[in-house]
Formats: C-alpha cells, sequence, structure tokens
C-alpha cells in the first residue's frame, strides 16, 4: 500500500512528544536500567534485544551486581561472563558486548565513547542501540527507532508498507528524528518504548488509554492492528535432536561444550546431535554418544522431552540416560563432570531443563538399579 497520508507538520510532531512526555512522567515503570549511566543503558538495551522485559530484570540485576563497570567486564573472561547471560539466549549478543567492551577499554581508555560513529564501529551497536545509549542517558538528542517505536510511528502516522524495506526505515528514521524534542529528548525516547510495551500493543492496542489517541491515524480506523503493515513471518522448520546422559567415572557425568561461535556458543551440554530422516531419537542418542565421546551406549531411560524456539527453529529435544557398554576412543571434546559441580559450567535454557530432569532422576535411589554398570 502506498503511503497517501499529508506530511505531518513541526506543531503535531510537538503536540504528540508533548503528550507523550507528560504521560511518561506519570505512568512510567520504575525500571533499574533508568539511569544516566551509558554501561547500565548499554547493557539493557542488549539484554532487551528479543527478551521481554520481565525476564531481563533478574538477569539485568544480577550482572550489574558483578559487573558495575566496563572495567570490571572486559577483565573477566568469556568463560565466566557466560555464567551471568545463561538462560537469556541469542549469547551472540554477550560476546559481542564482551568485544566491544575489551575495544573501549583498549581504544577509548574504558570512558564510553558518546559519539554516534564511535559507537556504532563496536561490535553488536548499530543504529537503534547507538541512540539508546546517547538519548537515554540525557546526553546527546539522539532518535531510536526498535519494532516499539516502529509500531507507533506507522499507526500514528499512518506509515505502511514493510517496516524492514529500506523505504519504510528511512522514513521511520526520519519521522523519529523530526519528532524528537531538543530539551526532554531521554524522556521523549522511553516514553515512546514505554508505550508501545504497555499501551500499543501488536494484537490489542488499548487506544482508550492511549494520550496520543487523538493525534493517531490507526486509531480512526477500524482495525488499528492493522499497522505496521509486517510481511508474513518466515515459518519455522521442526527439528528433532537427541541428547544422551552417560556416566564415566562415578558420579561424573560427560559433557561438550559447544564452540565459541554459531547457536549457544561457548555453552556446556550433554552430548547432543540432529536426529535424521529416518533415523529415531534412541539412534539419534546413540549416535551422540559415538561421534561425540566415542562411546557405544545402551539407552536406559527417557527422562524429558523439551520443546524451544530458536530464530529459524522449532525445536523438540529428547534427553535420555544411558549405560556406558564400550569405549571405542578417547574423546578430547568431552569432559566429565560430578553432578554437583554442573552448576559450574554455564548452559543454554533447554539443556538447563535438562540438567533439572537428570538431576531429580539421578538422585533417586531406583536409579542406581536402572544403570547397572
Ligand atoms: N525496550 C527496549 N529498551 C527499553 C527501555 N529502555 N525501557 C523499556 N523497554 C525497553
Amino acid at each position: 500500500m502506498e503511503n497517501t497520508l499529508p506530511k505531518p507538520h513541526t506543531g503535531q510532531y510537538q503536540e504528540v512528544s508533548s503528550l507523550l512526555i507528560h504521560w511518561y512522567a506519570h505512568h512510567k515503570r520504575d525500571l533499574p536500567w533508568r539511569t544516566a549511566d551509558a554501561w547500565g543503558v548499554w547493557v539493557s538495551e542488549i539484554m532487551l534485544q528479543q527478551t521481554r522485559v520481565s525476564t531481563v530484570i533478574p538477569f539485568y540485576l544480577k550482572f550489574m551486581q558483578r559487573f558495575p563497570t566496563i572495567q570490571q567486564f572486559a577483565q573477566t573472561p568469556i568463560e565466566e561472563v557466560l555464567h551471568y547471560w545463561a538462560g537469556l539466549g541469542y549469547y551472540a549478543r554477550v560476546r559481542n558486548l564482551h568485544r566491544a567492551a575489551v575495544l573501549v577499554v583498549q581504544q577509548h581508555n574504558g570512558i564510553i565513547p558518546m559519539q554516534i560513529r564511535q559507537l556504532i564501529a563496536l561490535p553488536g551497536i548499530g543504529r537503534y542501540t547507538a541512540g539508546a545509549i546517547l538519548s537515554l542517558t540525557g546526553s546527546v538528542p539522539a532518535p531510536l527507532v526498535d519494532a516499539n517505536v516502529t509500531r507507533i510511528l506507522c499507526r500514528v502516522f499512518g506509515i505502511t508498507g514493510d517496516p524492514a524495506s529500506a523505504a519504510v526505515q528511512k522514513m521511520l528514521w526520519n519521522t523519529a528524528e523530526r519528532m524528537l524534542p531538543i530539551q526532554a529528548f531521554a524522556e521523549h525516547n522511553q516514553a515512546l518504548m514505554e508505550l508501545g510495551e504497555v499501551i500499543c500493543t501488536p494484537a490489542e492496542p488499548q487506544c482508550d488509554k492511549c494520550p496520543i489517541c487523538s493525534c493517531c491515524y490507526a486509531a480512526s480506523t477500524p482495525a488499528p492492528q492493522a499497522l505496521p503493515e509486517y510481511a508474513p513471518a518466515r515459518k519455522k522448520v521442526p527439528q528433532v535432536h537427541a541428547c544422551i546422559i552417560v556416566e564415566g567415572i562415578p558420579g561424573c557425568y560427560f559433557m561438550v561444550q559447544r564452540p565459541y561461535h554459531g547457536l549457544w556458543g561457548g555453552l556446556w551440554e550433554f552430548p547432543r546431535v540432529l536426529c535424521q530422516p529416518e533415523e529415531t531419537w534412541k539412534e539419534a542418542a546413540q549416535r551422540a554418544a559415538d561421534e561425540l565421546l566415542g562411546i557405544q551406549v545402551r539407552v536406559a531411560k527417557k527422562i524429558a522431552t523439551i520443546k524451544h524456539v530458536v530464530t529459524h527453529h522449532n525445536i523438540t529435544l529428547h534427553a535420555c540416560l544411558a549405560t556406558s557398554v564400550n569405549i571405542v576412543r578417547n574423546s578430547s571434546m568431552a569432559k566429565q563432570i560430578a553432578l554437583c559441580d554442573w552448576q559450574r559450567y554455564p548452559c543454554a535454557a533447554p539443556q538447563l531443563l535438562v540438567r533439572k530432569a537428570a538431576e531429580k532422576t539421578l538422585t533417586q535411589p531406583s536409579v542406581q538399579q536402572i544403570l547397572p554398570l
């Protein structure tokens, strides 16, 4: 659909902005990253990408308690840093944050640069995150456009077309820039994000509670939720995975560390493979032990089936206990870890569920009969 509405004039932008700021002053949530500290804002914005506010809060508090400054974070090895991200998902975010922090310490004396060009040059920082660091700290009046802001701008100003397209992106950033007030730019940007999260939600916008309803194009239509016009999402492909829990030295179980790049990079897991077509999960679990541990096993018991969604896949993970029947070769990839030490090895959310199920099963007395050596 073409964008046919007349271009808003400066007075309209100012009116929307002052209504937003006034509403925000009375309705803002007390969120721990709403401070002028650039490091805190940076960490929160990275955590909030693809993750809800309520999920982020406990991770953010723990993270900032351990790494209150960028220097403390930069000098900590990535292996330890991963503990504070384990369970939050999208682990490339923390690897980039760590690389960027090291660069800030090396190149900028540990002071986060407050210029858009320098910020954007750092790993993991795009125009949105740079805009957030600059504006939310009250330092520089920079616009920002994320999914919440996109939704509000499309609805208020009747912007049609797929927001992922270059033309709509340009229009959104131009609009965000023109709307930005010279003074209360931090509050203005926070207010946009807040409104998008609590009132102008994707499926059921609460127009009756919205402070800018009187200025909004979509609110005057029968279906305000019809904007933005995102292209239909790519369908997620189902995948079946199998993982195996095998005891080595009595009381210790084999785990492998994932390569630092890619899905769940650097995290630990029970040996896991993707089931091939025609292969049962049991056969796949045996193959995981063979390929990753060099051990032939007999599957003893399934302990969990876990559903997990990643960017392009709906994963079903079958986890089972097994007894080792024959050591074929020694594996350099695997480590034998005592049950009581498992929590010292960071792992992703689905493997955490496997661990919990395994702990429960392995600490039951009857397991000794299931798994004779
Ligand atoms: N989502 C992204 N950034 C946010 C922020 N600063 N406050 C609330 N929600 C957000």
